[in-house]
């Protein structure tokens, strides 16, 4: 059965690894998928993750089946992260999902359990795989504008429009934080002119939230999400500790659903249970043990907001970094907006052609948009990184 099928094409971020990995120059720079990178380029396990897994290690007694909504303490402390008590607990629900891209796809399909044929409107651009994820949960995607490739700017008011005139019911995806790939997120006074939208048009808000603490703060991050789920009767959120934990290959999110009552929240609860046992059956338990542990103790979990802080500061130095070395090898182009962006990511806003030319002769990956991980500079690398990029303009 198995020679009618095809060989798919490698994943436009993932493939970058192997590509890298394979790559004998030693001047290579990885800018390519998004884990967090240290002054030494490498992505270490945070102390407080290391504390705290010894401390699971000691104490835990059982491995034994942990249920299909994960660990009531891990939910309950994630939920607090995210929201923050700005709705009441019983109009939430929060299960413990493998990472974020588990989330996202008990999200889709819970929705289609709802309503079938519902639509998902989602930016252009939008992190690669939320598309292929979401559509091929069954999922029918829009898209609304977000990002112009030439200003640099995101189009609050083509956005609003748009959405303006999106049928009564649809969801709408929006990035917490962090925007995955452009680095542009709207500031307070946008977050709440599209919540106005989204109540006036009844639509549903679903937040994809990978990055929590990596723009300005754990709670400022969380603004959009708060300030929605305080106005409008249901949302969605998808979770995940890959990043501010440095969980990835832990596999630990949360979905987070809000209801308009209760009574809605109990059928959720038992819905996402039947659900998730039809697709996994219950989502790994190690990360988030470590995660629980983390929050639920005071010092841990001080020292855990300061590496956070810390990986922020580095990324946001590293942008400025290669901004200030471009203005220096190519002071003919504007590379100002690297600064502007949060997180991670934005686009370096060099063309597709140039992409391939730094890979092929300087060793330099990224996304074929051009979207750079900015934790992929260091201060050793950042010279030759400028001279290559202002060599292939
Ligand atoms: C990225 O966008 O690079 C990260 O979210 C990692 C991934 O899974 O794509």
């Amino acid at each position: 059965m198995f020679e009618s099928l095809q060989p798919m094409p490698a994943d436009a971020i993932l493939g970058l690894i192997v590509e890298h990995r394979n790559d004998a120059r030693p001047e290579k720079i990885d800018l390519g998928v998004g884990v967090y990178r240290d002054a030494n380029g490498q992505t270490p396990v945070p102390d407080t993750v290391k504390v705290a897994e010894k401390r699971l290690l000691e104490t835990q007694t059982t491995k034994s089946y942990i249920g299909t909504a994960g660990d009531p303490v891990f939910n309950a402390s994630m939920q607090a992260l995210t929201f923050d008590a700005v709705v009441p607990d019983d109009r939430l629900v929060t299960i413990q999902t493998p990472g974020g891209s588990g989330s996202l796809r008990v999200a889709a399909g819970i929705v289609l359990r709802a309503r079938e044929n519902s639509t998902i409107w989602v930016s252009t651009p939008t992190w690669a795989n939320h598309v292929p994820l979401l559509g091929g949960a069954g999922l029918k995607l829009k898209e609304y504008p977000y990002y112009d490739m030439h200003g640099h700017v995101i189009h609050v008011d083509a956005m609003l429009e748009t959405l303006r005139a999106a049928p009564k019911g649809d969801l709408v995806l929006f990035h917490a934080c962090c925007h995955n790939p452009s680095g542009l997120d709207p500031s307070a006074e946008q977050w709440r002119a599209i919540s106005d939208v989204l109540l006036e048009r009844e639509l549903v808000p679903f937040i994809d939230m990978a990055y929590q603490g990596f723009a300005t703060s754990l709670d400022d991050d969380a603004y959009g999400i708060r300030h929605m789920a305080a106005k409008l009767p249901e949302m969605i959120v998808t979770s995940s500790c890959s990043k501010n934990f440095g969980l990835y290959r832990d596999r630990v999110g949360t979905l987070s659903v809000l209801a308009e009552s209760a009574s809605s929240v109990a059928i959720l609860a038992s819905q996402l249970s039947h659900y998730v046992r039809t697709l996994y059956s219950m989502p790994p338990d190690h990360g988030a043990a470590i995660v629980s542990i983390i929050l639920n103790d005071a010092d841990l979990r001080a020292q855990w907001v300061d590496e956070v802080r810390g990986m922020r500061e580095r990324m946001h130095d590293m942008r400025a970094l290669l901004s200030d070395a471009l203005k220096a090898k190519a002071p003919d182009h504007d590379f100002s907006h690297l600064v502007r962006a949060n997180g991670m990511f934005c686009f370096l806003g060099v063309t597709a052609e140039q992409v391939v030319r730094l890979k092929k002769d300087y060793g330099i990956y990224m996304v074929d948009s051009s979207r750079i991980n900015v934790a992929g500079i260091t201060a050793e690398n950042v010279d030759y990184l400028a001279s290559s990029i202002a060599a292939v303009l």
